[in-house]
This record gives C-alpha cells, structure tokens and sequence, in this order.
C-alpha cells in the first residue's frame, strides 16, 4: 500500500507512522508535514531512514503543493493528522486553525478526488460534541456543538469530508478521538505541560475549578484504532475512539505531581478557558463491534511510561520549546 499521512511529524501522527513502518506489512509512506512549530522530524528518528519512507514537506491549504505530492507518489490511501490541534492557540488566534484545518482538509479531499485514491481517513476529536451532561455519552449520531474555533474548524471539516462520500462516493470515514498522552507529545497540552513544569519544579496552571472532565487514550492505542479504521472502517461512516478513563483535570495533576515526586503546593489555579467545555464523553462501541478494537494500556500505566519518557528526555523537551513556543506561553498565561 502506497500510504500518504498528513502531519506525520506531530504528536500522533508521528505514532502513527513509527508504528505504520515498524510492522511488517508492505507499506510505502509518505510523510506530507510543513513542520509548523508542532511539527518535529525528531520524532521520526527510530524510522526516518529507512527506504519505505519519505518526507514532503508541505503546506495542506497550498493546493498546488498537495497536488505536487499526490502526482508524484500516487497514494493509495490518505490518513489525515495535520491541524492545528491545541484549543488554547485557537482561542488567541484563530485564522491559521481555519486555514489548515478547514481549507487543508478541503484541498486535500479535492486532491484524493481529483487522483481517485482509494481510500481516506479523516482524524477527529470527540471535542466537536461540545460538553456533554452526565450521565449522557456521545455516540456518531450525537448533535455537533463547537465551543472553540478549534472544534468548530473540526466539525466544519468532518462534514466536509462526510460530504464527499455523499457526493462522490469516495472512500472516506472520519474518526473522533478523546484526549490523547504519551511520548512525543508538544508541552502547550495539559499531561506534557504539567510533567514538563513538574519536573523543573515551576508552577502548575489549573483553568478554573479544575473539576473538567476528559476521556484519557494513550497515544499508542488511538493509532491502533486509526489502522482498524484504515483496514476494516465502511465509507460514510464515523468511528469514535475512547480510552474508557474519565477523569477531572485535577485529578490528572494531581497524579503527575505523585509520579514525580512533587509537592501539591505547585498547584496554581488560574482565569479559566473561554468557553471552556466541562466535560467529554463518549461510547466507542461501533468501533468494537466492526473492528474489534477496543483500549488496551490502562491510564496508571500509560501514564507513568510517559513521565519516565519526559524525564528521560529533557533534550527533547527543551528542543521543542523554541522562542515561538515561549511567546505563546506568555501570551497565554500573562493575563490569567
Ligand atoms: P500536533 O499539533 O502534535 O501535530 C500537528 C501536525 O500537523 C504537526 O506536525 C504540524 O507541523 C502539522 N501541520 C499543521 N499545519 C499544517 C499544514 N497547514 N500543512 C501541513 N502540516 C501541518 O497534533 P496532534 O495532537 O498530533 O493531532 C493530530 C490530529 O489528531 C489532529 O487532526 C487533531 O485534531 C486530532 N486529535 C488530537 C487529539 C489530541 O488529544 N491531541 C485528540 C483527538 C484528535
Ligand atoms: O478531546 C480531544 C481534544 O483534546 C483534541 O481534539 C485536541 O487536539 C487536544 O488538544 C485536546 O483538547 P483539550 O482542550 O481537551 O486539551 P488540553 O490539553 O488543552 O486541555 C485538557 C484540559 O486541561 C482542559 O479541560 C483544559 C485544562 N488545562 C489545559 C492546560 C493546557 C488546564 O487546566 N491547564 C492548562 O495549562
């Protein structure tokens, strides 16, 4: 399979492709990624060598360079990470969240068309339900509510994608995804921000009450599911992917503070998130029931491989937290 991945040097999507080239299937991929300040080829250390693989860099919402990268690799198949994925950048800028994640998403579907790929998958977030009451959980048919120019820009583009399935008949399923950690994650998200500061011992920053709740996925699991998807997923249809594992912000904290040895009194609770949703929820049961997956590392597990991960990388860390990062930061804490 001639496989085209989409933001292969993020968080997730770089999962996706060390695990895509660590199997043994007959994979050719291609790596499109314009390396934006999330965007880090450091991830792609352990694969990047070998001959299956090969990296373009690109802008998605710049047609003729997506047109460039389809023509000459002729992908059988596109899976879809690129975004700007973090709610907080939405919040204080949000025209290059809709430029990506809506005419990137946009430009490729036109390509995938125009090239007659077979098959697409679109990577969404559980964020586009909006805050869901207890005890509900979301299930695909679940109402579409956008709180933030993040999710609104993802919903946008899951219809977008939908519709070319409905039009078309092309070959698309969008996934929807809770909160992923683990390794390699950027630290503006609330696990990697919270361990980064933990262990240089600086405060940590609580929105609000910190009683939200999110549905924890370990990264590993999330890519699994995508690849059920991938193989076994029906065109027009979307696929939900939990971790099984609610839990309130300050509870989060308060286990990364224990996992590396640090005292409560770091905690710092500040101005909350505008908009901020209370709380996610959804059933991943369709996902089960046709692919057979389901979540496989619990969160106390997955959590301490992923501070041992951080500690063990401080490099890493301090790599990525480039001098746009550190604007970004005092933009988004000065005022709280
Ligand atoms: P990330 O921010 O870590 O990585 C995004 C990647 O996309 C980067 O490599 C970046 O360089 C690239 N990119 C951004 N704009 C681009 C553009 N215009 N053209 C080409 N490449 C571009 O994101 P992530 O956390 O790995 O998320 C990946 C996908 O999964 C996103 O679509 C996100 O909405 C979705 N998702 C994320 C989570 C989560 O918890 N992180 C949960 C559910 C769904
Ligand atoms: O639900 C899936 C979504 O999860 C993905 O679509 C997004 O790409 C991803 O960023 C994530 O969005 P959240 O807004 O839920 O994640 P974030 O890590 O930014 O925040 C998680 C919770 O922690 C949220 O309630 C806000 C809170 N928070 C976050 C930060 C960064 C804090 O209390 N303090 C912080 O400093």
């Amino acid at each position: 399979m001639r496989l085209l991945v989409t933001g292969g040097a993020g968080f997730i999507g770089s999962a996706f492709v060390r695990m895509a080239l660590r199997g043994v299937d007959d994979v050719q991929l291609c790596n499109l990624d314009a390396l934006t300040y999330a965007g880090n080829l450091e991830n792609l250390h352990p694969v990047a060598a070998g001959t299956r693989y090969r990296f373009e860099r690109a802008d998605i919402a710049d047609a003729a360079a997506v047109d460039r990268v389809f023509a000459s690799f002729q992908p059988d198949a596109v899976v879809h990470f690129a975004a700007e994925s973090h709610v907080d950048r939405s919040i204080l800028s949000p025209e290059p969240v809709v430029r990506t994640n809506l005419n990137g998403t946009f430009t490729l579907l036109e390509a995938a068309r125009r090239y007659k790929t077979q098959r697409f998958v679109h990577v969404s977030t559980d964020e586009v339900y909006g805050s869901i009451d207890e005890p509900h959980e979301a299930d695909e048919g679940y109402p579409l509510k956008a709180s933030s120019p993040y999710s609104a820009s993802k919903a946008g583009s899951d219809l977008l994608a939908l519709s070319y399935y409905a039009t078309y008949k092309m070959n698309v399923s969008v996934t929807r995804a809770s909160n992923n950690y683990g390794p390699y994650q950027f630290p503006e998200k609330l696990i990697p921000l919270m361990i980064a500061n933990a262990l240089e011992g600086k405060s940590l920053p609580v929105y609000g009450d910190g009683m939200q709740i999110r549905d924890w996925l370990y990264v590993e699991d999330h890519c699994r599911a995508i690849r059920a998807v991938l193989e076994k997923g029906r065109a027009g249809e979307v696929y939900n992917i939990g971790g099984s594992r609610a839990l309130p912000n300050i509870e989060v904290v308060k286990r990364i503070l224990a996992a590396t040895g640090r005292p409560e009194s770091l905690i710092r609770y500040v101005t909350d998130r505008p908009g901020h949703d209370r709380r996610y929820a959804l059933t991943s049961e369709k996902i089960g029931r046709e692919t057979g997956w389901k979540p496989e590392v619990e969160f106390e597990e997955g959590l301490e491989e992923t501070v041992r991960w951080y500690r063990d990388n401080a490099d890493w860390i301090a790599n990525v937290r480039s001098g746009a990062y550190r604007e970004f930061y005092e933009k988004n804490y000065a005022g709280r």
